[in-house]
């Protein structure tokens, strides 16, 4: 209060002195237009084009890169309750499912599977699980997966998607 008063006042003194003792030399006037240029060159940085463009479909086989992978997990929830896909995370009602993709039907070690699964003989590509899940029963007549399927084909292309990605991990 007392000080930045009297601090303005030797200010004024001051600058009123050196307008009155160097009227044409002019020596401090500058300042403004050079302290604004330090700043000006670092506000664009181009730092952000990767971080925007990250699809955890990139790089999946034909229609699975294309999927959507957020509504694919939403679909999820329907398998969620029998399965669980983080590695060594154990089974359920179902199998884990962490590694299905390339796996034969029904050979976990670690879970008693029907018959029909366990007699079953071929292994788990995108193509085959679209099917199951559209149908399991007529898929595989006998298997013991309570679902009656997701009829809607774009449903479980999101939902195979996302397994490519999450079971893989
Ligand atoms: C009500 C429980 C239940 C639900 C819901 C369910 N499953 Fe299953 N699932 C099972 C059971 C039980 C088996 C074992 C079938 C058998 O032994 O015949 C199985 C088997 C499987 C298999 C074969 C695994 C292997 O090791 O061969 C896959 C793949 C699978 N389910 C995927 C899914 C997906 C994806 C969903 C969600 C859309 C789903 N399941 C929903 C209970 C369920």
């Amino acid at each position: 209060m007392g000080l930045s008063r009297k601090l303005s006042l030797i200010a004024a003194i001051v600058s009123a002195t050196v307008l009155i003792s160097c009227g044409e030399k002019d020596p401090a006037p500058s300042p403004p237009a050079s302290t604004s240029s330090p700043s000006a060159p670092s506000a664009t940085p181009a730092a952000t084009p990767t971080e925007a463009a990250v699809n955890p479909l990139e790089g999946l086989p034909a229609p699975y890169d294309a999927a959507d992978y957020d509504q694919g997990r939403r679909q999820f929830a329907k398998c969620r309750s029998c399965h669980l896909i983080e590695e060594g995370a154990g089974n359920r009602v179902g199998p884990n499912l962490h590694g299905v993709f390339d796996r034969k039907i029904g050979t976990l070690e670690s879970f008693r599977y029907s018959e029909a699964a366990e007699t079953a003989n071929f292994q788990w590509t995108p193509d085959k699980l679209d099917h199951w899940l559209a149908n399991p029963k007529e898929f595989l007549p006998g298997n013991n997966m309570t679902f009656a399927g997701i009829a809607n084909e774009q449903q479980r292309q999101n939902l195979i998607a996302y397994l490519m990605v999450e079971t893989a991990k």
